[in-house]
């Protein structure tokens, strides 16, 4: 949750690493901080409480020095408050040993114990110090030994870069839990715990695998297990571009990744349809008709915004594939003893694909011999490369700390999946044609939503002061309701419950009065008439609806207070539509209460922590 960037080469270091610390401060984004080596062997460090901004302030005399190398982090505080003080890069007792750490080291008390026992002398409260002194403890002039014996003694999850100013022409960098990238440029070197911190620089990319080390010079790089055994490692490109990373002229690279879906989505479907068979091609599960007809069950394992995928995947697969699915919260599932019958596939959706509690969940279900597929944005991310096959949803960087376009992308590859599966079980022909051209109008259809923004903006306006929204929606629109009011609650900071609609007479319906929003998801489809009740229920009690309702479907006006209304579409895909006027809503209505829309408060992008 915290992100790592380190560099050597002849280029000018502070400038890197700040540009890269910025480009990943999604990651985390309460402290900051980064120590350069000169050629004479001095090091400087310089951190602070706050934002990149602040960091980059502090170096701005600095920033023309010629240094060797560096490494900077931006952190998530998890021991000790985000003070400068326990920012990273932590050190040693002699100041001669720098570490930035991604990850918790969970034996680290006892470790501090040894250590001062010994007379180290600690300055922070964090758990990453102990690195620093017990590399200073086993350091004989080679710091990669140091390294390796040091990580020996420590139990937990860590992505490291590490510096010594004996020797300032080398960085040492180690992954256990923790995602690490080495990058490759010519005659310079960067370490990073995000790609998009060094895509300007060069998209040559080896990932590491953990307790992989890796040491770096300007030139070159060897990567050893913590064993000291060589290992060969292919090098990747990295297919994301700039463009992809840079807000283009968007206030938020929210609002810039909710108006990118009409093309994103079809990144997540191209290539995958075969419009004459009316059939769906996702190569990457590995799976023929054979292989397809013995699914008895399917798991999903996910978190947050995509936990909420998996919920419509839910509804497809069984509506349309008849595969009995369950869907698990996989901080839930990685401790629950949980039952996996033979062949059942065990799906783990992740945008970021490094979420901590899905990864183990993963690892979980595969040491409980299921096959484990993966549905993952990042290339290259722990859970696709752990998977034993999946789908890339292909949405391109998602900043943004609130997911949006991750979202209706998981629902596409999702769709596309259903289709093949319920072709190869139980669907016609004509079904799966119906199905093809109905995700093909998908991205005009987004379009007509996205031209609603300002009168989405408007609606805003009006309920920006509220102090809780209630989402209702019912079939596959339920799950589209949990994401609308998560959306809510962790940019505008309102509290926002989403609801199954029939469940609000079991409870919620005691929270109704004239104060309380309630935007209900009232599409035309098969539950339609039983949402309208439900309008009637909170109507009737002074509570204000704002529907979500189809193009044509006049009758709403009548009852709600505003209507946002959306294209008609194949029942399957309607949480990719109804979602995105909930998208805006939560977006302006964070706006105008001027939270910090990509860097929500105690939030981080990815969850690399349990
Ligand atoms: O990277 P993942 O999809 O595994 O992340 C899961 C959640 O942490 C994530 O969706 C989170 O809930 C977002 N902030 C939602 O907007």
């Amino acid at each position: 949750m915290c992100g790592i960037i380190g560099y050597i080469g002849n280029k000018l270091v502070i400038d890197i690493l700040i540009d890269g610390l910025k480009r990943m401060e999604y990651r985390g984004y309460d402290s900051a901080g980064l120590t350069v080596l000169d050629k004479k062997d001095n090091q400087t460090t310089v951190k602070i409480s706050g934002k990149v901004k602040e960091l980059e302030k502090k170096c701005h005399p600095l920033i023309k020095n010629k240094y060797t190398c560096g490494i900077a982090h931006t952190r998530w505080a998890t021991h000790g408050e985000p003070t400068e003080i326990n920012a990273h890069p932590h050190s040693d007792c002699k100041n001669e040993i720098f570490v930035v750490h991604n990850g918790i080291i969970e034996n680290y008390r006892a470790l501090k114990e040894i250590l001062e026992k010994e007379g180290h002398k600690f300055k922070s409260q964090t758990d990453t110090e102990v690195i620093a002194h017990l590399i200073e403890k086993y350091y004989n002039g080679v710091l990669e030994d140091a390294v390796a014996k040091a990580l020996a003694l420590v139990e937990g999850a860590y992505g490291l870069a590490i510096l010594s100013i004996k020797e300032n022409n080398k960085i040492v960098a180690v992954r256990n839990g923790s995602p690490l990238i080495l990058g490759i440029g010519e005659k310079e070197m960067f370490i990073a715990s995000d790609v998009v911190s060094i895509i300007t620089h060069t998209k040559q990319v080896i990932y590491l695998d953990d307790k992989e080390m890796a040491i770096i010079t300007p030139t070159d790089y060897r990567i050893t297990t913590l064993f000291k055994e060589e290992v060969l490692k292919e090098v990747q490109e990295v297919t994301w571009s700039i463009e992809q990373i840079e807000k283009c002229g968007y206030d938020h690279f929210m609002l810039k990744e909710i108006f990118e879906q009409p093309l994103t989505i079809q990144d997540a479907y191209r290539g995958r349809l075969k419009p004459k068979e009316g059939d769906g091609r996702l190569n990457g599960l590995n799976m023929d008709k054979d292989a397809i007809h013995k699914i008895k069950r399917i798991i999903f394992v996910a978190c947050g915004t995509s936990w909420h995928a998996a919920m419509v995947g839910e509804c497809m697969l069984e509506e349309y594939a008849r595969i009995p699915v369950e869907v698990e919260y996989a901080s839930e599932f990685r401790y629950r003893n949980p039952l996996i019958p033979e062949d059942t596939i065990v799906f783990c959706i992740s945008q970021s694909g490094e979420t901590a509690d899905t990864l183990a969940a993963l690892r979980e279900a595969k040491s409980r011999g299921a096959r484990v597929l993966g549905i993952c944005n990042v290339v290259g991310s722990t859970i696709a490369r752990e998977s034993d096959g999946g789908v890339y949803i292909h949405a391109g960087p998602e900043i943004g700390v609130a997911s949006t376009k991750a979202f209706t992308s998981q629902i596409c590859a999702l769709a596309v999946m259903t289709l093949m599966f319920a072709r190869a079980r139980v669907m016609s022909i004509n079904q799966g044609k119906e199905i093809i051209n109905a995700l093909l109008s998908l991205p005009d259809k987004i379009k007509d939503i996205l031209n609603k923004a300002e009168e989405i903006k408007r609606i805003a306006c009006k309920f920006k002061n509220a102090n809780n929204f209630l989402y209702l929606g019912r079939g596959v629109n339920f799950p589209v309701a949990l994401e609308g009011a998560l959306k809510m609650k962790e940019i505008s900071y309102i509290h926002a419950e989403g609801y199954p609609a029939a469940e609000m007479k079991h409870g919620p319906i005691a929270l109704i009065d004239e104060n309380m929003p309630v935007v209900i998801i009232a599409t035309k489809d098969a539950v339609y008439d039983k949402i309208w009740s439900n309008i009637e229920e909170v109507v009737s009690r002074k509570g204000k609806v704002i529907a979500i309702g189809t193009e044509g479907d006049t009758q709403l006006s009548s009852k709600a207070e505003e209507v946002i209304y959306i294209p008609d579409i194949h029942p399957m895909l309607i949480p990719v539509l109804s979602v995105i006027p909930l998208q805006l809503l939560a977006y302006y209505t964070a706006v105008l209460r001027n939270c910090p829309v990509d860097q929500p408060r105690n939030l981080a992008k990815s969850v690399t922590v349990e």
